[in-house]
């Protein structure tokens, strides 16, 4: 696979494609409400966008981490990205704390960002209740997130509906920045998937997927599941005392339409599609066999590539730190006009 930063830069530079930011933490295992809300459709789309996408380890020491741990599932969920499409060539992907102008830019921003706009964000209050101590990152975390957007002038940030409020804070903060002081920056629009945006919990369809109840056995299905633990999971998943196989908005139906909507989405198909395929299903029994199955045929190039990624970790490092350059070259004189904005002294590079 050639990787090299040329290649990314004769494609951004020929104007076509809209630009794409977007984030994930390298915090617990993957799990499907990732892959079908976030990764497979930035790996789909890398052709018509110009893909920024960023591991957001900065992000992940806003709460408790064990180092070690940290490193390792910082390299994992590079090689999950690129094992679940990514392509070096075409998406730049890297490592938020290998490009210091995120930190830099977050603390800019800070300086014009009202702390109560922060009070107020739900993901701050679910995180922090119950916790004895929350640290100051904690809090600032939305606006490290609006920095990482705002530095590669980002039309485009394709999150699940989980992340649409820090989204949108990062528009407020663009908008008071461009009023105070210049207009630098785009401002950005969430990008949310209409079936995908919001996995649920197998468990309980009440509540998002989600990397921290994983643990929990039947809540979610990883993306290195085995195919047998696949298997259980679905055919555990709760449904309802009906037996109709439609899409729908009824909260009472929420599982069923959960299992339809991971089934969309893993078979690329429209709503119409997918109701006929069930047209002739037995019940639920069916229905999740036949779900736990293009889950386990989808996931099986992914962890098959995974595990040859992580066999060479000096050339998956090799391809974050080319990422990281080209990354560097784009944010870096987008920082040097916040700078200029502020009122910075920018330093004399002809005296080196
Ligand atoms: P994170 O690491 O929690 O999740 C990564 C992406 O996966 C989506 N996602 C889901 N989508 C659908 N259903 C689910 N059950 C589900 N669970 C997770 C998330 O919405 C997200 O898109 N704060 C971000 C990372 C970040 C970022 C950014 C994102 C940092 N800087 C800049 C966009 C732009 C986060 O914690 O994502």
């Amino acid at each position: 696979m050639q990787t090299s930063t040329d290649t990314i830069e004769s494609q951004s530079n020929s104007g076509t494609r809209r630009r794409v930011f977007s984030g994930v933490q390298p915090s617990g295992d993957s799990q499907l409400g990732n892959y079908l809300g976030a990764f497979k459709g930035w790996g789909d789309r890398q052709d018509e966008k110009e893909n920024f996408l960023c591991i957001v380890d900065i992000h992940a020491i806003t709460v408790d981490q064990d180092p070690e741990e940290l490193r390792r599932q910082t390299r994992e969920l590079a090689a999950m990205l690129f094992a679940c499409g990514l392509d070096p060539d075409k998406s730049t992907l890297f490592i938020q704390s290998h490009v210091t102008a995120h930190a830099e830019a977050c603390w800019i921003l800070n300086c014009v960002t009202p702390i109560g706009w922060l009070e107020r964000m739900t993901q701050f209050k679910d995180k922090s209740t119950g916790l004895d101590s929350v640290s100051t990152g904690l809090l600032d975390y939305p606006v490290l997130m609006a920095g990482d957007i705002l530095l590669y002038s980002a039309h485009e940030v394709p999150v699940g509906e989980d992340q649409k409020q820090h989204v949108e804070l990062a528009r407020d903060i663009a908008q008071r920045f461009n009023r105070i002081y210049d207009e630098l920056f785009v401002v950005p629009e969430p990008v949310i998937p209409e079936i995908g945006g919001r996995v649920m919990g197998l468990n309980d369809p009440s509540v998002k997927m989600s990397k921290s109840y994983s643990h929990i056995r039947g809540h979610a299905v990883r993306l290195l599941d085995e195919p047998k633990e696949i298997q259980r999971s679905i055919m555990r998943a709760v449904t309802d005392s009906e037996n109709e196989i439609r899409f729908s908005n009824d909260p009472e139906r929420a599982g069923v339409n959960n299992l339809l909507g991971m089934y969309k989405v893993m078979t690329d198909k429209i709503e119409s599609e997918v109701e006929a395929d069930f047209a002739d299903a037995r019940g639920y029994g069916d229905l999740k066999k036949r779900v736990a199955e293009v889950i386990i045929e989808g996931l099986a190039p992914i962890q098959k590539r995974y595990y040859e990624l992580m066999d060479d970790v000096a050339e998956l490092d090799r391809m974050l730190a080319v990422s990281a350059d080209h990354a560097r070259q784009v944010s870096e004189p987008k920082l040097q006009e916040m700078k200029q904005a502020v009122g910075f002294v920018l330093p004399d590079h002809s005296r080196s």
